[in-house]
């Protein structure tokens, strides 16, 4: 079992500045300046979700941060071979496997790995070759974490989702099941030597027992944080995210 008793990072996605953005057409906001502000106010590293349809972040976002950035890019891509030619080309720091299309998705909302498991295997071997660390979007399911260890991948990232909306929902015994699924997956992940990651819909009310589990390494979190930051700024909408974990870290 590996030791994971660094400090907690926070990766900040900064996809829907560019759906602001793409919204009105032309170049503003610039998600790359997002980006930057983001690491300025502490952010350990930068997600990015470039999808098929270029709904939000496009090519030449990529291309910006990965010239520009200081802090590693987390490649959040489906695992198609037009992504696999662009991470080969970028070699980002990580390369996170996110399902694009709904039939791809689990119950949980993440990737179905251990149906696709050849497949997936021969899918990240040139990715790790080139020196990424692969990461897999799955749910907090015993049968993904196992195909996700097994297809070689290092990290896995749960999904945050189902336990977020419960929240939101008032449906606390959903919201405390779930939890508990993923802090024993967590636990498993680790078990495994698999280094463990989460997010999605994470906010200041969601984040604390997540931050919590001693083996989760990163979160990854967008959509709360750039809507937040329309109320109190970039800066001050990550420092607040950022003493929320350091808190329930400590
Ligand atoms: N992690 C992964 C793998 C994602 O795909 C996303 C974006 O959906 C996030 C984290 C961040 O989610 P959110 O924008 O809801 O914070």
């Amino acid at each position: 079992m590996t030791d994971y008793a660094g400090r907690l990072r926070l990766g900040v996605n900064i996809d829907h500045v560019a759906t602001l953005r793409n919204a009105r057409g032309g170049e503003l906001p610039d998600p790359v300046r997002a980006a930057q502000l983001a690491e300025e106010a502490g952010a350990d590293g930068i997600t990015a979700h470039l999808r098929e349809d270029r709904r939000h972040i496009i090519d030449s976002d990529i291309d910006r941060l990965m010239d520009t950035l200081r802090v590693p890019l987390n490649f959040e891509m489906a695992a198609t071979e037009e992504m696999q030619k662009i991470a080969l080309r970028h070699k980002p720091h990580a390369v996170c496997i996110v399902p694009e299309k709904r039939e791809e998705r689990t119950t949980e909302g993440g990737l179905e790995v251990a149906r696709e498991e050849n497949k997936l295997a021969g899918y990240i071997a040139p990715l790790r070759e080139a020196g990424c660390r692969v990461s897999i979007f799955i749910g907090a399911d015993e049968r993904q974490i196992a195909a996700a260890h097994r297809i070689g991948a290092q990290v896995i990232e749960l999904h945050t989702g189902a336990y977020c909306d419960a929240h939101a929902e008032g449906d606390f015994e959903t919201r405390d099941r779930e939890l508990e699924m993923m802090r024993e997956m967590s636990a498993y992940a680790n078990s495994l030597g698999l280094e463990v990651h989460a997010g999605h819909g994470l906010t200041y009310d969601t984040v604390t027992p997540v931050a919590a589990f001693p083996e989760v390494m990163e979160l990854n979190i967008g959509h709360f944080l750039i809507g937040e930051s329309v109320f109190r700024g970039l800066g001050p909408a990550i420092a607040e995210m950022r003493r929320l974990m350091d808190a329930a870290r400590a």
